[in-house]
Order: structure tokens, then sequence, then C-alpha cells
């Protein structure tokens, strides 16, 4: 594995990043930034043997401050998703955290971990980043240590390992929001996706779970085959995603351990992505809200890339019947997620 690192910009506070990328035998490539441990660039062979990119992505650490870009590629914490009322109790204490969603908060808070200069180290085919996040960061209790290791693979794989310990108990959930699109075409419509899941995580209008899981029999969240994008998006049947505009929803994954949940294939190109992870959900977001500068002068608008962020389900905090995102003093959280490409 070649790995070249380059300036790229400053950060907010105007200390410098780094880009890292990662080139394997076949010429395909990650790029990552230790800025916000966001995914730059995804170079990989299509069926015409040439290479091409499948993620959205910015050309600077200036750009991945921005607001405007929906977490595009960042690593997400101290807690991914939502939770509702922007707050909650643990042993007995209230916690109160940042609205930065209407009353709620979203993907870590004010300035969640997708802001932060992550210290990295490059290994043999990937790189290690390391974040501290301070007791009471975003009003989260614990010095909770993270590290993300991103590996590359001669196979076109990225392995995402993501481990934290805390020095008391505290609540997590990472994920990585990078957004994809396979292939040529300014949006992810002509993609089809497989999701393994029977149920997804009903929502309210604030896009907080009602701690109901539903069946996707007969509603536009059925990708228990696969899916043409472009058709489901026209369905009109479902409120939940009418009120989305497509896509906005958390997934009941079927089975447990690392499993392969999610095909996303574009027919064009002929590219794949499988996404294997050991969680319990996935987000999947369609990208409507997007309306913004991208790489090389691009335009990112509505449906550009999709994101499948694996996580376990929102508000977890909130919802014991969903499982638990807290993390005990001294215990280790440790989850895993697999991107792989290929093309067919
Ligand atoms: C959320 C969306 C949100 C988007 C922001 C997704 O993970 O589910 O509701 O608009 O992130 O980019």
């Amino acid at each position: 594995m070649r790995v070249d690192i380059r300036p790229f910009g400053k950060d907010p506070a105007g200390q410098p990043a780094d880009l890292i990328t990662l080139t394997n035998a076949r010429g395909e490539s990650v790029s990552l930034t230790n800025f916000g441990g966001h995914i730059v660039s995804l170079m990989v062979l299509g069926r015409a043997g040439s290479l091409g990119e499948v993620c959205l992505g910015q050309d600077s650490a200036e750009d991945y401050a921005r607001r405007d870009i929906g977490y595009m590629g960042g690593t997400i914490g101290r807690y991914g998703n939502r939770i509702g009322g922007a707050a909650f109790t643990l042993n007995g204490e209230e916690y109160p955290l940042y609205a930065n969603d209407g009353r709620n908060t979203l993907h870590g808070g004010k300035e969640g971990f997708n802001r932060k200069l992550w210290a990295y180290e490059v290994e043999e085919s990937g790189v290690v980043m390391r974040y501290t996040s301070p007791h009471m960061e975003e009003g989260y209790p614990g010095e909770l240590a993270v590290t993300v290791r991103f590996t590359f693979s001669e196979q076109a794989e990225l392995r995402i390992d993501y481990r934290a310990t805390t020095d008391r108990d505290t609540q997590i959930n990472l994920t990585n929001h990078a957004y994809f699109n396979l292939g040529n075409s300014p949006d992810i419509l002509g993609h089809t996706l497989w999701i393994d899941a029977d149920q997804v995580i009903e929502v309210d209008g604030e896009l907080i779970p009602t701690g109901a899981m539903l069946p996707v029999e007969g509603t536009p969240y059925d990708l228990r085959t696969p899916q043409p994008l472009g058709e489901v998006m026209q369905r009109e049947d479902n409120a939940m995603f009418a009120a989305a505009k497509g896509f906005d929803i958390g997934y009941v994954l079927n089975g447990s351990g690392m499993r392969q949940i999610a095909r996303l294939h574009d027919p064009d190109s002929g590219r794949v992505m499988t996404v294997s992870t050991d969680q319990p959900g996935v987000q999947c977001y369609s990208g409507q809200g997007f309306n913004c500068g991208g790489r090389a002068g691009h335009r990112y608008c509505a449906y550009a890339g999709i994101a499948l962020e694996t996580q376990q389900h929102p508000d977890t905090v909130h919802q014991p019947s969903f499982g638990s995102t807290l993390l005990k003093a001294g215990d280790v959280y440790q989850t895993a997620t697999v991107y792989a490409f290929s093309a067919q």
C-alpha cells in the first residue's frame, strides 16, 4: 500500500490538517483527513477497468468546516443521530445537550467529532486516528478516548474500526457519514439498493423515534429485494417517507454479529458497494437536503449521494427497547463497518 500525505488547509482554530491517501496495487485509493476524520475520496475500479470517484467530497479542511455540507464523510460522535429533547438522564443525573436540530441534538451537537482535529498515525495499510473528548464536552460526561482505524485493502475494502474507553459512565454512538454515488450521474436515482431489514424505526415529525418499530412490508422502505431508488422516490403512499422526501430512516437490521447488511449497485458503471457491520442499525439518508458546493467546483443537489450510517438506533438513550448506548467506565466500546467495492 502506498501512503501519501499532503497539507489540506487549516481547521477553524488555524491548526494545519493533512490529507492522507492510501493507494493499493490496482491504483484504487482512499483519502482521509485528520480534520474531523473525514473520508474525502474513494477511487475504485468500474466494469471498464477505469478508476472512478464513489463518494462525495470537499477540497480542503476549510470546506469541511462549512455547515452546509451535511456532515459529508465525517466521523460522527460522541452520539450519532438524534437525541430527543437534547438531554438524557444517566445514573440519576440530567445531562443537557446542545440543541442543533430544533429542540433536539443531532450528530454530536455544536462541535461534534467531525469538527475536531484528530491525531493520527500511519500503519501498513491504514491510518489510526485518535481523539480524546474531555469530560462534559458538548454536555456528555466522561473523558472519552476514541480511536478510529481506517484500513484499505488490495480488494478495495474500506474497513473502519471504532474503539473507545471512558473514565466515567457515558453514552456513545459513533458512525461515519460518507455519501456514496457509484456512477457519473449527478444523483443516485439510477442506483438500486438492498438492505437486509424487516423493520424500520418509526419517527415523529421531528424525526425522533416514537419507540415503535414498523414492518417494511408494503412500504417504500422495503428493500429486502434490491429496489431502483428513482422509482421508490416517486412513491406517495407513506406519510413518513413523503414527509422526509425520501429515505431518512433507521433500519432495524436482521441478524447479529458482523454480517453483510446492504448492497448498493449502479447498473451504468457496474459498480457495487456492499456494507457489512456488527451494528444493529443503519440510518439510510438519501441526501434530499443537498444544495452545496463540493470538490473541484461540483455542485451537490438533492439525491447527489446516499449515506448508510451504521449505528445503534437513534435516541437509544430514551428507548431501552432499542438496546443500549451506555459505555461504562472501564469498559471498551468496539464496533466495525466495512464498505467493499467491486464491479460487475
Ligand atoms: C440525518 C438527516 C440529516 C442529515 C444531515 C442524517 O444522518 O438522518 O436527518 O438531515 O444527516 O446531513
